[in-house]
């Protein structure tokens, strides 16, 4: 065999082995907010790498998705929920996925909502809505994905934090209070369960053109402002965050733990 013709031979092999590591056939993701946004795309973009889907939809109708994923040649298991209701609700859902698949592979808390007030006037109501959807529902539905996780001695857990992860942002003291405890949670959950063989890990997007950014978008100033302090020159889009999501689900990511992996053009280096 000449030098060349053994470089092409090792060059298959490593092939294979590159997508082995990111290959997702077989396993069952669940996905909240899998109706919109983040959350289609990350759904979809699940189905596309192999998994079948669990969608956790709220208000909004899941034909998109869906007809997305059964495109894919995926199956789809919808299930409606408000996950800033009692935590029962949310425990039930990780027994749905079981139900229907025999098992959860992944779970991505990718569900939030946001509300903007002056703190000054801001009311219990809101800090409690955003506080529960947004972070109590990370933490019980991380719980109940654990306990079926661990059973295999493997799983995947990837929750969607934000910039205001990391800073304080303006007018929206209980998303960033929120989107802080997503952080820690993240790290604590990765402490007690990576000896579990499940990874726990987040996903910090910039700013990203969906329904949450849309009243910012619509300001000019502010849409500008924003714009041209991104290193990248322009907003993200649900599809960027697709390639972060695959790798922390894949065993690509195996020995990543408590990570909170920024999605966000460049913003936070700035
Ligand atoms: N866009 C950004 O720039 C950005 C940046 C950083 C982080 N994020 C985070 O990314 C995630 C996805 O947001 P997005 O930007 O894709 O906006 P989005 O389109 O508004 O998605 C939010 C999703 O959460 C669902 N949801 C809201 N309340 C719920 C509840 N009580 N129970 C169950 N589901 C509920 C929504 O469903 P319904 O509409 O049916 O209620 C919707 O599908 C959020 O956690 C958000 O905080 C977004």
């Amino acid at each position: 065999m000449s030098g060349s013709e053994k470089l092409n031979v090792l060059q298959g092999d490593d092939q294979v082995s590159v997508n082995a590591r990111f290959d997702l056939t077989g396993k069952v993701a669940m996905v909240t907010g899998a109706a919109s946004g983040i959350g289609q795309a990350m759904a979809v973009g699940l189905a596309e790498a192999g998994c079948n889907m669990v969608l956790v939809v709220h208000s909004q109708s899941p034909d998109e998705t869906v007809k997305r994923i059964e495109a894919a040649g995926r199956e789809c298991l919808v299930l409606k929920c408000d996950l800033g209701g009692p935590i029962e609700a949310l425990q039930q859902l990780s027994l749905a996925a079981e139900d229907k698949f025999g098992r959860l592979d992944i779970l991505v808390n990718n569900a939030g909502i946001i509300r903007r007030n002056d703190a000054m006037t801001y009311t219990e109501k809101d800090w409690d809505d955003v506080m529960n959807v947004n972070s109590k529902s990370v933490f019980f539905l991380s719980q109940a994905a654990a306990q079926s996780m661990a059973k295999r001695g493997s799983g995947k857990i990837v929750s969607i934090a934000s910039m205001l992860t990391f800073q304080g942002g303006i007018r929206v003291p209980s998303y960033a209070a929120s989107k802080g405890a997503v952080g820690q949670v993240t790290k604590a959950l990765a402490n007690e369960w990576a000896g579990l063989g499940i990874n726990v890990n987040a996903i910090a997007p910039g700013y990203i053109a969906t329904d949450n950014t849309a009243p910012i978008r619509q300001d000019a100033g502010r849409e500008q402002a924003i714009r041209e302090r991104i290193p990248a020159g322009r907003w993200g889009t649900p599809d960027d965050l697709v390639g972060a999501v695959l790798f922390l689900c894949s065993d690509a990511a195996n020995y990543v733990h408590g990570h909170i992996l920024c999605v966000d053009g460049g913003w936070l280096a700035r």
